[in-house]
């Protein structure tokens, strides 16, 4: 008989005479002529329950059947009596394909998120991460749909790279050198012996090679990990993310910032659709006010405000901030919380900040002061968003990487995008598990990936 899974079986139209499911046990309840077992295959958020019957032959198994057990059922599928399911099943046989004894360590429910980040390995088994898990994956469809139904071409750009896109420094290298390597003269490794011939790290973003896809196929959008050695243990920051980055030829900031909010409203809404369940879980154990958050934002324009007005807005406010706000300087977290959750109460997008605190490659806007950056800032999380119209002025970018103290031979091919065919484009980065956090309000980075590289941790 070939496997149902739970999710299936509980959207059945009618009943079956002989299903098979297989799954873990949850919780099993002895009666004195049957036993009742809940199931869960992670299929969906819900449990089946399984009766079975103690004048069954498979009945001396029972007592195997133990919370955390993995267990084959074969039966009828019956309409249930019982209130909150559809259907149940009368088990025929029983198997136990894996044991599990009372030293399994999801026994009871309500266990602190802190808690199951220490058995990463066992967590997905529990209400709270199966549904993320289900979310995330329906999160990552829905991306590749927009795009899809947006004229987006998908393109895998390497996860090796050999340049430092954001200038933050926070590159871990890609090495096969020893660390008794043959030093140069400066005493330092030589990295024209190593694999590549020259210093490779892992990747901060994929925006240079999409860049140059767009300068070719328009419309284009990568989607893959993303490495920072960043040391910040922050519940918003991961030394291994995902980043899903757009990147348009023929278009301004304005058609960037246009595009992000309509990216960021079109995965809220088909997680609405696609993942009820799910949802109702999150905004009843995780955040009660999540939905109707989220409900709000798909309903209402996200408030646009440039870097100055923000500065005037944080300096006028009379809250009194950690960190100083000043023009000139990267507004912290509390600072981007506090515009978006305080004074505009809903989605953000800030644009046009300082040149000094933002990458070599964004466009010089005409003030001589500011680029064509844009940040989207959502209530709870902060910056989800960061992206920028490019400078595709020649001489403009020679001049940037020079203010950034870097080689334009080393950006030569970079440099050709603006020599051949040059033309206005412009991308972004959205964190896919900061959009994760903003959707199932969870409040750490770390409960929305599977497992979690943070500074100092890479256990699992
Ligand atoms: O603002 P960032 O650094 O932008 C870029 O990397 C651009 N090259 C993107 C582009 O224009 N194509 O990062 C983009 C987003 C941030 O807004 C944030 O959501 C997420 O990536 N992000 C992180 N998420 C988790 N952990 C970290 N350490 C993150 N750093 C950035
Ligand atoms: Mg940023």
């Amino acid at each position: 008989m070939k496997r149902t899974l739970v999710k299936h079986a509980l959207a059945s139209s009618e009943p079956r005479e002989d299903i098979l499911i297989q799954g873990w046990v949850r919780t099993r309840r002895d009666a004195k002529a049957f036993s009742f077992v809940e199931m869960n295959d992670g299929s969906c958020l819900k449990n089946i329950q399984v009766i079975v019957d103690a004048s069954l032959d498979d009945y001396q198994r029972i007592s195997d059947a133990n919370t955390g057990a993995a267990i084959s059922i074969t039966g009828q599928l019956v309409a249930s009596q019982g209130k909150g399911q559809s259907w149940e099943i009368v088990a025929k046989t029983l198997k136990v394909i894996g044991h599990a004894d009372s030293t399994y360590p999801l026994q009871k429910k309500g266990h602190s998120q802190e808690y199951l980040r220490e058995i990463a390995h066992l967590r997905p088994r529990s209400n709270l991460f199966g549904s993320v898990f289900r979310v995330r994956s329906r999160l990552a469809q829905a991306v590749h749909r927009f795009f899809d139904e947006h004229d987006f071409i998908y393109i895998h750009t390497p996860i090796i790279t050999a340049s430092d896109c954001e200038g933050a420094g926070e590159l871990f290298r890609v090495t096969t050198l020893e660390h008794d390597a043959k030093k140069g003269d400066d005493g330092l490794i030589d990295y024209s012996h190593d694999f590549f011939g020259k210093s490779s790290y892992l990747t901060v973003s994929g925006q240079l090679p999409a860049e140059v896809f767009a300068c070719a196929l328009s419309n284009v959008y990568t989607f893959g990990p993303t490495f920072r050695a960043e040391n910040s243990n922050t519940s918003r920051h991961a030394s291994e993310f995902w980043m899903i980055e757009p990147e348009m030829a023929f278009c301004d900031l304005q058609g960037d910032m246009d595009l992000a909010e309509a990216f960021v409203k079109y995965l809220i809404g088909d997680i609405l659709k696609t993942c009820p369940e799910e949802m109702n879980l999150f905004n009843k154990f995780v955040d009660k006010g999540l939905q109707e958050r989220l409900k709000f934002v798909l309903e209402r324009p996200f408030q646009r405000v440039s870097y100055s007005e923000a500065v005037e807005i944080l300096l006028a406010s009379g809250h009194t901030f950690e960190y100083p706000v000043e023009y000139g300087t990267n507004l912290q977290s509390e600072h981007e919380r506090y515009l978006t959750e305080q004074h505009f109460k809903c989605p953000t997008t800030v644009f046009n900040y300082p040149k000094e605190i933002k990458p070599f490659y964004m466009r010089a806007n005409d003030d001589g002061k500011t680029v064509a950056a844009m940040d989207v800032l959502v209530p709870g999380i902060g910056e989800i968003v960061g992206g920028s119209q490019r400078e595709e002025r020649a001489s403009q970018l020679e001049a940037h990487l020079s203010a950034h103290d870097l080689n334009p031979e080393d950006y030569w091919w970079y440099m050709d995008l603006r020599k051949y065919g040059s033309v206005p484009h412009s991308g972004f980065g959205l964190g896919f598990e900061r959009m994760l956090m903003f959707i199932t309000g969870v409040s750490n980075i770390r409960d929305v990936i599977p497992f979690a590289r943070t500074p100092g941790s890479a256990e699992f």
